[in-house]
């Protein structure tokens, strides 16, 4: 392991508009050795998560990515060399290791991981993607059965798992998404009873026609003009659940927020509740449970999307963020 030493992606300028290659630089290190309570991790799977964009406009629920650091990220890691109780070499964990092949963490920042197949499962639906669908749309979101759910960023990882749970829950499924090929996939694969292109222009005449009882609960991923089309076609006592604001994470910041708010939550009696996925992780178990029973049973389809090579890892989150995904985005390390 100590011949090619630890690769590391450093973030060597925050982006003042969109994100490029030109933000990272490639560095070798050493291999760190543990001390008392670290545990050495070798990086095998790292999440792309729009959200990594996001931590460089500053801290949020977690500290800002600076230049000149690894750039931050949560992987799929294994455990090299530990001098922490309750770690041994091999065990799998999940843990924010940074983009690079090798981390020293303190034991206390790792989640201990089942071995499983395909590996890459942990990182999709049974990892923050599938349980911040499970608990976004069923705690926050709370459909039931009959009504309309509206999905944004639909086809990504986070939306094709929420959009997929709302039919498992008997809801009137509607996903938005980039593009017709995205859109068919979501109708025809699946099950997503119909799909907006919001790159087709006017998204709150196509939202009427997909959703002509109106909307009950609205999956906000991308916030923006998106969200404002959905604000305006709520049901009386509907629910926003604010899950991310993509539309907003890459490039200047808006100058102004969607129309409507107040007044439409106000009228309607809204509920629009922001999450963080870590706030329902004691209920981890019981969801995963869940997760696993759907995807047994063929209910809950899984597309991962995965990009060979921590070099490419630069280019994988600006594709992310431009839409190149379908499905849960990963780098395979090792
Ligand atoms: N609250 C939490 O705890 C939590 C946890 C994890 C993730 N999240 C949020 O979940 C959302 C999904 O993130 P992800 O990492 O899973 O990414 P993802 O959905 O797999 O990929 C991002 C997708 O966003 C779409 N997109 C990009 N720019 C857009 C725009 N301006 N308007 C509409 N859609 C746009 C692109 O698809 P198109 O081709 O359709 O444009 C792209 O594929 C994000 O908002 C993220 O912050 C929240």
């Amino acid at each position: 392991m100590a011949d090619r030493g630890n690769r590391q992606i450093l973030l060597v300028a925050k982006p003042a508009g969109r994100l490029g290659a030109e933000h990272f630089r490639l560095e070798h290190g050493a291999i760190s050795k543990p001390k008392d309570g670290e545990v050495l991790l070798r990086v095998r799977y790292i999440s792309m998560d729009a959200a990594n964009r996001a931590w460089m406009h500053g801290a949020t629920y977690r500290s800002a990515v600076e230049a000149g650091a690894v750039m931050a990220g949560g992987a799929v890691a294994e455990v090299v060399e530990s001098r922490a109780d309750g770690f041994a070499p091999g065990d799998l964990v999940f843990a924010d290791t940074g983009w690079q092949d090798y981390a020293v963490l303190p034991a206390r920042q790792l989640v201990k991981l089942p071995r499983i197949a395909p590996l890459t499962h942990l990182i999709s639906v049974y990892g923050i993607a599938g349980l911040t669908a499970y608990f976004g749309l069923l705690h926050v979101g709370r459909p039931k059965a009959g009504e309309t759910l509206v999905v944004s960023a639909a086809a990504g990882s986070v939306g094709s798992i929420a959009g997929q749970i709302g039919k498992i829950k008997g809801c009137h499924v509607v996903g938005i998404a980039g593009g017709r090929e995205k859109c068919d996939w979501l109708t025809r694969e699946l099950g997503f009873d119909a799909a907006v292109d919001y790159k087709a222009g006017n998204v709150f005449k196509a939202l009427k026609a997909a959703a002509p009882k109106g909307i009950d609960v609205y999956f906000d991923n991308v916030g923006g003009d998106i969200l404002e089309a959905c604000l305006a076609q709520m049901n009386i006592r509907g629910r926003i659940a604010c899950c991310g604001a993509i539309s907003q994470y890459d490039g200047a910041p808006r100058e102004h927020g969607p129309r409507g708010v107040p007044g439409l939550i106000v009228v309607k009696r809204l509920t629009m509740q922001g999450f963080i996925v870590t706030d329902y992780f004691k209920e981890r178990e019981p969801a995963l449970a869940d997760l696993q029973s759907w995807v047994a049973a063929g209910k809950l389809k899984v597309r991962e999307d995965v990009i060979e090579g921590l070099e490419n890892a630069p280019r994988a989150l600006i594709g992310l963020l431009a839409g190149e995904n379908r499905g849960k985005r990963m780098v395979k390390v090792a």
